[in-house]
This record gives C-alpha cells, sequence and structure tokens, in this order.
C-alpha cells in the first residue's frame, strides 16, 4: 500500500508495504543545489547499516541517481573501518550513506576521493564548532584527542572503470553518552555546542560541502586539496608512539604520499604505511 503525502515544499512520501524494517522516505526541503538536490534523500526508520543497504540497491541494479543519500534514525549493527563496528544511539547522531559516482577518477586514484570527503568534513564541522577540527590519518574526525565523526568508503570498481563509491558518514550529534571504553576518546557536536541540533539540517548542510569539494575535486583541485589534507592531519609534527607490526615505537608523523600512505619520521628516516602496517598508539 502506498500513501503519498505532499506539505507544501516540503515533500513526504511514506511507502509502506513489503519492505521490513518500516522503510520512511523523506524528500527533504529544497535547500539542497548542484548534486545533492534533496530529491533523492531516503531516510528509514531503521536498518542494520546504511552502507549495506545502499550497496545491496546497487548490487540489485536498482537504479539510483549520483548523490543519492540513505539516511538512519536508528542504525543498529553499523559498520566502521577495519572490520570494527560503529554504534550509535537510535534517533540521536548522523548516520548515513551517500552515492558517487567518480567515475572520472582512476581507480588507482582512489585516495583522491578520501581526501576531498574529510575536508569537506573538516570544513562543515569547523564551521559548525568554531574550533579546530583534525583527521586522524586516514579519514577519523577528530576534536582535540577525541573523535567526533569516522567514516567508510566502500568503492565498487568494473574493469578499470570507478563506477560508484558509498561514502558512510557517522557523525556524533546529540548523543552525550557512550560505552565507558570509548567514553573518555569520544565527543559530539552537542557535549561541545551544549544544544541540541537538528539532524537533517545539519545533513544537508554537510551535503553542500561534500558536493562544493566533489566538483572541485572534478575540477583538478586535488592538489589543493591535499595540502589542506595534510595540514590538517590528526598529531602533525608531533613526537608520539605508534604500533608497527605490533612493536611500539615512536615517530614524528610526517605526513601522507600521493596515494595515501601514512609517512612517519623515525630519526629523520621517512618511512611510510599503509593502513594495516600501522596504528596510533592513543
Ligand atoms: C569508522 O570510523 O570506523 C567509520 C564509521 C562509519 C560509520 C558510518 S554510519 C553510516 C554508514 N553505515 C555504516 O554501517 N557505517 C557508516
Amino acid at each position: 500500500m502506498w500513501l503519498i503525502f505532499c506539505f507544501l515544499s516540503l515533500k513526504i512520501i511514506i511507502v509502506l508495504g513489503t519492505i521490513t524494517p518500516l522503510t520512511l522516505f523523506v524528500l527533504q526541503s529544497n535547500t539542497f543545489s548542484g548534486l545533492f538536490d534533496g530529491q533523492n534523500v531516503i531516510t528509514l526508520q531503521r536498518v542494520p547499516s546504511t552502507n549495506e543497504y545502499l550497496k545491496d540497491k546497487l548490487s540489485k541494479s536498482t537504479p539510483l541517481r549520483e548523490g543519492t543519500v540513505i539516511m538512519a534514525v536508528d542504525q543498529y549493527a553499523g559498520r566502521g573501518q577495519k572490520g570494527t563496528t560503529w554504534q550509535s544511539e537510535s534517533g540521536k547522531n548522523l548516520t548515513f550513506s551517500l552515492l558517487l559516482m567518480p567515475s572520472f577518477l582512476d581507480p588507482k586514484h582512489q585516495f583522491r576521493l578520501t581526501v576531498a570527503i574529510s575536508i569537506a568534513l573538516v570544513r562543515w564541522m569547523e564551521s559548525l564548532l568554531h574550533t579546530p577540527v583534525t583527521i586522524k590519518w586516514p579519514n577519523d574526525i577528530y576534536v582535540g584527542d577525541r573523535k567526533i565523526g569516522g567514516m567508510l568508503i566502500e568503492n565498487i570498481l568494473k574493469g578499470k572503470v570507478w563506477k560508484s563509491a558509498v561514502i558512510g558518514i557517522g557523525i556524533n550529534v546529540n548523543q552525550t553518552e557512550f560505552p565507558p571504553a570509548i567514553g573518555a576518546r569520544t565527543a559530539s557536536v552537542k557535549q561541545i555546542l551544549h544544544t541540541d541540533c537538528d539532524l537533517p539540517e545539519l545533513m544537508t548542510d554537510l551535503c553542500l560541502h561534500i558536493g562544493r569539494t566533489y566538483e572541485a575535486l572534478k575540477k583538478g583541485a586535488h592538489d589543493t586539496q591535499l595540502v589542506f589534507y595534510k595540514q590538517h592531519l590528526y598529531r602533525l609534527g608531533e613526537l608520539h608512539p605508534f604500533l608497527v607490526d605490533g612493536v611500539r615505537v615512536n615517530g614524528v608523523l610526517h605526513g601522507v604520499t600521493e596515494s595515501g600512505r601514512l609517512q612517519v619520521d623515525f630519526n629523520n628516516y621517512v618511512v611510510d604505511f599503509d593502513i594495516k602496517e600501522i596504528a596510533f598508539v592513543i
């Protein structure tokens, strides 16, 4: 059964049917522009993972436009990087995935997209919080020594063509209590601003920032975006311990290579690592 309601500029379509969990499609108001025109925002009341949901739709060749956003109110089995989980209190945070089709990029330049999305998040969050925000390599978003958000980018390649990228974004917004194991290293927007924020409004604004950096990347802005990314690296130029193959070693975070490998300076000897080879000691 399909029920369709239209309210002035805010169009809401509620779809009731065989879809489980109950799916609530909300087309947002016309505050988007460019890639994100607001006609492709799908809000799900409850879903295991928005990334999985979007990838499943893609695998079934569901026609989806670039810029489609899948947003969850209650994401109960969110996925993080390196096989971790992403936990988010129902209705409190931004948990969404957006679809990009970066066929203009050679798949060997996948890190360029990570850079563009990361810097969009930094710019958006600095404008929201009025405080410095950094990127813990490769793409965790930090305020001070606390993680406030993260992303999980999953790429779908067909031969040598980069067909699509599912950009999963989780930002702690109105949640103020976290599991004890991560509480001391986790932050939320509300903990900093001391006020609740409107989630669809924040999502709209963040998508506008992403749209802008993505369009700039298309026009060849990678070099300047990489400079910005490097300047905003968490612990840049600082001496800290790292775990390299399980061994604790002190090094100075030096930067990243073009392909996204982390460069660490050990007594004036710079070595670069991929994500599986090194970990921060926090
Ligand atoms: C990380 O920091 O480890 C990445 C977190 C990414 C979480 C987001 S929430 C929306 C999207 N759906 C998922 O299952 N994960 C991402």
